[in-house]
């Protein structure tokens, strides 16, 4: 499973491709608007991204509307070649997920996807990858991981044109242990990409080798 950077900041992305932690980075209105407002010229701040990782950057459409999505994707898809266009799981959203990716060759990321019908839908209209919302399901107690799980048995049956598994809402190390079965890649803000390392017998197995070090080299 590869893991994707859920964020804009880009000081961690930054620091987590180098690192070799992440293939591939997603974006949404929500976090772009949270650290750069909507004033600014997000576009840039998705070309710096392109400009750092080489791998698919999901950039998502702010419109709803179907012909306004297409529009917007077609702009969203100039920034770079490794932009993915993200679009909601909505009629409108799916319509122009067909018109981008079947006339105009570009990649979307069906987005907001919470039951196994979506994705067949959104398989079905061409999209490259799928976003089953995680934690969103889990807030609502339904099991985000179970639903992750459904989708991949579905899309068993039509490898053909299956997109790839997304999973996102991603809140906990936990559900990256669970999800990574099911999935082919997991999104995640970078502070659960640190806490990985955080697994207290990795902590403390380092001590001992270092202390065990130290002892014997007097
Ligand atoms: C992914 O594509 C979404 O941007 C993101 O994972 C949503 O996560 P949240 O439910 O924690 O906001």
């Amino acid at each position: 499973m590869e893991i994707f950077a859920d964020t804009s900041d880009i000081d961690e992305i930054q620091k987590l491709w180098d690192g070799g932690l992440i293939q591939g980075v997603t974006t949404n209105p929500s976090i772009i608007a949270k650290q750069y407002g909507t004033t600014n010229n997000w576009h840039n701040v998705i070309k710096e991204i392109c400009h750092i990782v080489n791998g698919p950057i999901s950039a998502e459409v702010t419109s709803t509307e179907v012909g306004e999505m297409v529009q917007e994707g077609r702009e969203l898809s100039e920034i770079h070649e490794r932009v993915v266009v993200k679009l909601p799981c909505t009629p409108d959203g799916v319509h122009a997920c067909k018109v981008l990716t079947t006339y105009m060759d570009i990649r979307v990321n069906m987005t907001l996807c919470f039951s196994v019908a979506q994705a067949v839908l959104a398989s079905n209209a061409g999209a490259a990858f799928i976003s089953p919302f995680i934690g969103r399901m889990d807030d609502v107690y339904h099991s985000g991981v179970n639903l992750v799980e459904q989708i991949q048995n579905a899309y068993l049956n039509d490898m053909n044109k299956a997109p790839k598994i997304l999973a996102a809402s991603i809140r906990s190390v936990e559900h990256l242990n669970q999800v990574a079965q099911y999935a082919d890649i997991a999104t995640c803000p970078p502070k659960i990409i640190w806490k990985v390392f955080e697994h207290n017998l990795t902590v403390s197995g380092l001590k001992q080798f270092s202390e065990d070090w130290k002892k014997a080299n007097g």
